[in-house]
């Protein structure tokens, strides 16, 4: 069957990774967060600054020190930073702080969005982000950005934070998501931007299952 690759981009806590793991179940294709990547470089970064914070410049020469992959099939997906699983350490509000910051380095686009680059050679994938549709498969047969109100998305993410027992309250998920969404979208490499060809979703109003519909139509529109 004709393999896709499948481009999810959109605004913090839109639920891309949510529907890009069912898509990648529903389709047995492999399923690559982008997002995770950036968090275990800001991890590493915060790991390498006692101070509690990054240095920037310091991180941009150490890239060649990290080393990223994942393990496991999309639903339970577990993220590895040189070999130590960091996936529940990379959802801490610390890493929300730094990591737009992180993200904003070309040093480090060009080295994570090598990679992506490779992870998809073969086709087969959904892999959601930010810049997927623009910058690292401009080619992708099927894109989409998400959207939602930032309470929506604030509301959203708080209940996950909760259940995973982290205590930020909602005022201070939404400022977060508030302010990590006017990085991404101000910077200069890679901004988060839509395609001109990606299909826009507002998922304000929509369920998890409404949301996977509207998404799985229009791939199963481009497999045949
Ligand atoms: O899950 P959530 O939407 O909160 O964020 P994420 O997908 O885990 O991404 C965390 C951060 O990584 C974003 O706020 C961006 O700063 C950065 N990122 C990026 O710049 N490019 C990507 N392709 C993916 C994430």
């Amino acid at each position: 069957m004709n393999k896709l690759i499948i481009a999810i981009d959109g605004f913090a806590a839109t639920g891309k990774s949510t529907q890009a793991k069912r898509l990648a179940k529903a389709l047995d294709y492999t399923y690559v967060d982008t997002g995770a990547m950036y968090r275990a470089v800001t991890f590493f970064a915060l790991e390498q600054e006692p101070k509690g914070s990054v240095d920037l410049k310091l991180l941009c020469r150490s890239l060649d020190q990290i080393k990223i992959h994942f393990e496991g099939s999309a639903g339970k997906q577990q993220t590895f930073l040189n070999g130590v699983n960091v996936s529940q350490a990379i959802r801490d509000p610390k890493i929300n702080e730094y990591v737009s910051k992180v993200a904003a380095q070309e040093a480090v686009r060009s080295f994570l969005s090598k990679q992506q680059k490779a992870l998809g050679a073969d086709k087969g994938i959904v892999m959601d982000g930010r810049d997927i549709g623009t910058v690292v498969f401009p080619l992708a047969e099927c894109k989409f950005f998400l959207t939602a109100t930032p309470e929506v998305r604030a509301k959203r993410r708080h209940q996950e934070q909760l259940q995973a027992g982290l205590q930020e309250s909602y005022d201070e998920v939404l400022s977060s998501v508030k302010d990590r969404d006017n990085q991404d979208t101000n910077r200069a490499f890679a901004p988060l931007i839509k395609a001109e060809d990606a299909v826009e979703i507002d998922v304000s109003d929509l369920t998890i299952n409404e949301v996977f519909e509207l998404l799985y139509a229009q791939v199963q529109k481009r497999i045949n």
